[in-house]
């Protein structure tokens, strides 16, 4: 098993660092920016379909339905295709409308979680088209699915997703630039722009590692708070729910993400000097709407963490932490930003001696519904 750490003490750290080379993994021959090349071979059958749906369904549970989340913002940023994500558990149950016009999308890194799959099941009936994200080759979602694309993101052995998620966020990224051009509502200098600044992602993942230290020293500080808030908002909504699952699952803190806009129908009664919140800060076009909700915040005398754009000096000035990470194109974002987050989480329940590969009343893919 040492050897299988690769010199790590976990699993999951060891799968955190390795998100440039599994990001660009996941990229490899499907994208050269160079030549404006963008090829998704599960895709090829299915892109007449895919671009003349009327509506795409993503369903998916936990970390990957937080990756669908991106998706929408991806999807009807670029493609102007309306979506809807669904947790898969509520989907099968609900006697969803779906016609053989719908375009879905089950997002799974194990392949087997049994919610996703019945989801599928039920949507298939239906006629709709199905098409898988997934990170196990051969597992049961690719073989039940109509088309797909592997995430190629290697074995995720540490119960928290980490790789798994940002290769899934990649692949669904590929897709969204791909339909958006297919589609004519990505313009041709735009795409190639897009397709260029995904490609530097891997190295601006890297840059974002090293502020591991840094984040450690945070963790220290924070390690016995009993409640944690994450908020965001556009694409870093997921990411805020995202980083507040991390929390919960391998240190058993509770954590809540939110919306930061939607701070103020509730959650900010919770706020009081005990309280640390999480901002994903970084300059896009929420940034003066959320540098609002953190002087809100500060004013309540809760205790600030921010992710910040490198450079960033007007939140440096309010927040008791600043996180500073790679600028890139705000639809890229969440791949950068989750990594201090995964990171935060990881050194925490390292902190308080928890079980961090294997957390309590966990399982790696669930199979039960
Ligand atoms: C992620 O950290 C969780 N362990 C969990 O939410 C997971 O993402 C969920 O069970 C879905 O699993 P899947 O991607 O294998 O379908």
């Amino acid at each position: 098993e040492a050897i299988e750490k690769g010199g790590y003490e976990h699993f999951m750290l060891k799968e955190i660092n390795e998100q440039p080379r599994s990001i660009a993994d996941c990229m490899r021959g499907r994208l050269d920016a160079q030549n404006g090349r963008l090829v998704l071979g599960g895709l090829r059958d299915y892109m007449n379909k895919f671009q003349n749906a009327d509506r795409i369904i993503i369903t998916a549970c936990g970390t990957s339905w937080h990756a669908g989340l991106v998706a929408e913002y991806l999807f009807e940023e670029f493609a102007r295709i309306p979506v809807e994500v669904e947790y898969a558990s509520e989907f099968r149950y609900r006697n969803p409308v779906i016609s053989d016009k719908d375009f879905i999308i089950a997002i799974s890194q194990s392949g087997e979680t049994a919610d996703t799959l019945a989801a599928i099941e039920l949507a298939k009936s239906k006629g709709a088209t199905i098409f898988g994200v997934c990170n196990v080759v051969g597992s049961s979602i690719p073989r039940t699915t109509h088309a797909g694309s592997y995430t190629h993101a290697g074995p995720e052995i540490g119960v928290a997703s980490t790789k798994a998620f940002t290769a899934q966020i990649s692949v669904l990224t590929m897709m969204a630039l791909k339909l958006g051009y297919k589609r004519g509502t990505l313009p041709e200098n735009r795409y190639m722009q897009l397709l260029g600044e995904l490609e530097t992602i891997p190295s601006k993942v890297e840059k974002a590692l090293k502020l591991n230290d840094k984040i450690k020293e945070i963790a220290k500080e924070y390690k016995d708070a009993r409640n944690f808030l994450y908020l965001g908002r556009g694409y870093n909504f997921p990411v805020a729910l995202e980083g507040a699952l991390k929390l919960k699952e391998i240190s058993y803190i509770h954590a809540e993400g939110y919306p930061a806009a939607e701070m103020k129908h509730g959650p900010i009664a919770l706020i009081d000097e005990e309280m640390p919140v999480v901002f994903i800060a970084t300059k896009d076009s929420s940034y003066e709407k959320v540098v609002s909700n953190i002087q809100e915040v500060k004013a309540r005398k809760g205790k600030i963490i921010a992710v910040v754009t490198e450079g960033d000096t007007a939140v440096k000035g309010m927040a008791d932490h600043v996180i500073e990470i790679p600028e890139t194109e705000e639809a890229f974002v969440p791949l950068i930003a989750v990594v201090p987050l995964q990171q935060l989480s990881y050194h925490i329940a390292v902190m308080r001696g928890c079980n961090v590969d294997q957390p309590r009343n966990l399982a790696k893919s669930v199979t039960v519904e």
